[in-house]
């Protein structure tokens, strides 16, 4: 990857990927700011180095042109953040835009509306590519927590732009190769959150590398139905089933949960996985099982988590989540954290700085832990004949 630091930036138009995905509450304020501070060494770098700094990112999965989904509240917390005015395009491309960024003086940032308000974004649209490319001089990649996804921002706009890794992307790329190059053993994951489609071949990926590999959350409800092991619920879901269906359940190394905190409507038990009934589901691991995973990672060299253990938005089901990560902050060892709810939750304990690095990205952090290439880090190693 070609580096921001190696070129002049003087008076150039700088197209910048940033991921400004982040939470909004009901008043549309940015509830976390987690992801826009990672960026900020990058925009202060490009201030600082007299670039027009073009800022340009998706928030949520709009369809269409969804105002609850502008980037508006980012504009505002950015300013707060940098403690400069940011001006805000009413749209990705167009004259008006155009005429926007002629008009920018070296120095200042304007952040073009959310990328998704366009389908051409997802489908890769060279064209659209193209239009938002000849907006700027060059383009910089900081998004590190979008470059597993091959989208216009991603992978079409260095096809037409000589394309820089930002510094947070090279922040990221260094702490993660550190599980990918040099990795010490024993090495655990612990993989919970919501979807276990998404999430397959890193399960497949990380049996291939990791000493232990955890479940919890629903992906662990998942493939203990899978096993037939979750009381009397089965999984029934046939496009969950062949998605899954080659992940090596067997493994010595796959763990799951054999207790769990059992819920029905209001009321909540303590059980083991195959006393689950009808209509119950596990919201969180047992004590049996924090205790299990718990000696698992005292024993670890390399931890990578993410994704939560049980329930965490009710603060009742977060205990068994609260325990592992104080576990894992205890060791000492190289650990790395990443994911939405997984960073939140580290964030409201006050416990940022108890693990070696928190990184921007979930899926991302996950693929390119695992061993997967990020066609949008891939794409800035190529040199292409430019196209327009
Ligand atoms: C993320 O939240 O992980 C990134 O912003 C990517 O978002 P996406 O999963 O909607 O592509």
């Amino acid at each position: 990857m070609k580096s921001l630091k190696n070129i002049d930036l003087d008076n150039k138009k700088v197209l910048v990927r940033v991921d400004f995905n982040v939470p909004l509450n009901q008043d549309l304020e940015v509830k976390d700011d987690f992801r826009i501070k990672s960026h900020l060494d990058t925009i202060k770098y490009l201030k600082e180095n007299n670039a027009k700094i073009i800022l340009m990112s998706h928030l949520g999965k709009p369809k269409g042109r969804e105002m609850g989904l502008s980037l508006k509240p980012i504009a505002s917390k950015l300013e707060e953040l940098l403690s400069c005015k940011i001006k805000l395009a009413e749209d990705v491309i167009g004259e008006r835009v155009e005429k926007m960024i002629a008009e920018l003086d070296v120095g200042e940032i304007l952040l073009l509306e959310n990328l998704r308000f366009y389908n051409e974004e997802e489908e890769n649209d060279n064209e659209f590519a193209a239009s938002i490319a000849r907006l700027g001089d060059v383009f910089v990649q900081d998004a590190f927590s979008v470059c597993h996804r091959e989208h216009a921002s991603t992978c079409g706009i260095p096809k037409f732009l000589d394309s820089y890794a930002g510094l947070l992307l090279e922040k990221e790329i260094e702490a993660l190769d550190k599980v990918v190059n040099d990795i010490q053993h024993p090495f655990v994951a612990l993989i919970g959150g919501a979807k276990i489609i998404t999430k397959t071949s890193v399960i497949e990926n990380f049996l291939k590398k990791a000493d232990a590999v955890l479940l919890g959350g629903v992906i662990a409800n998942t493939a203990l139905k899978f096993k037939g092991i979750y009381g009397e619920e089965e999984l029934k879901d046939n496009e969950i089933i062949e998605a899954i269906k080659d992940i090596e359940f067997d493994s010595s190394k796959l763990l799951v949960p054999i207790d769990g905190i059992i819920s029905k409507g209001n009321y909540s038990r303590v059980g083991g996985i195959e006393t689950i009934k009808k209509g119950e589901e596990v919201v969180d691991i047992g004590p049996k099982t924090v205790n299990y995973y718990k000696e698992i990672i005292k024993k670890a060299k390399t931890i990578v988590w993410n994704g939560p253990m049980g329930k965490i938005e009710n603060e009742v089901f977060s205990k068994g989540t609260e325990e592992i990560v104080k576990t894992i902050a205890e060791q000492g060892v190289y650990s790395v954290i990443g994911g939405g709810e997984t960073v939140d939750f580290i964030n409201n304990k006050k416990m940022s700085n108890d693990f070696s690095f928190i990184s921007s990205g979930g899926g991302a952090m996950l693929d390119y832990i695992s061993g997967k290439k990020l066609p949008g880090v891939e794409i800035l190693n190529k040199h292409y004949e430019r196209q327009n």
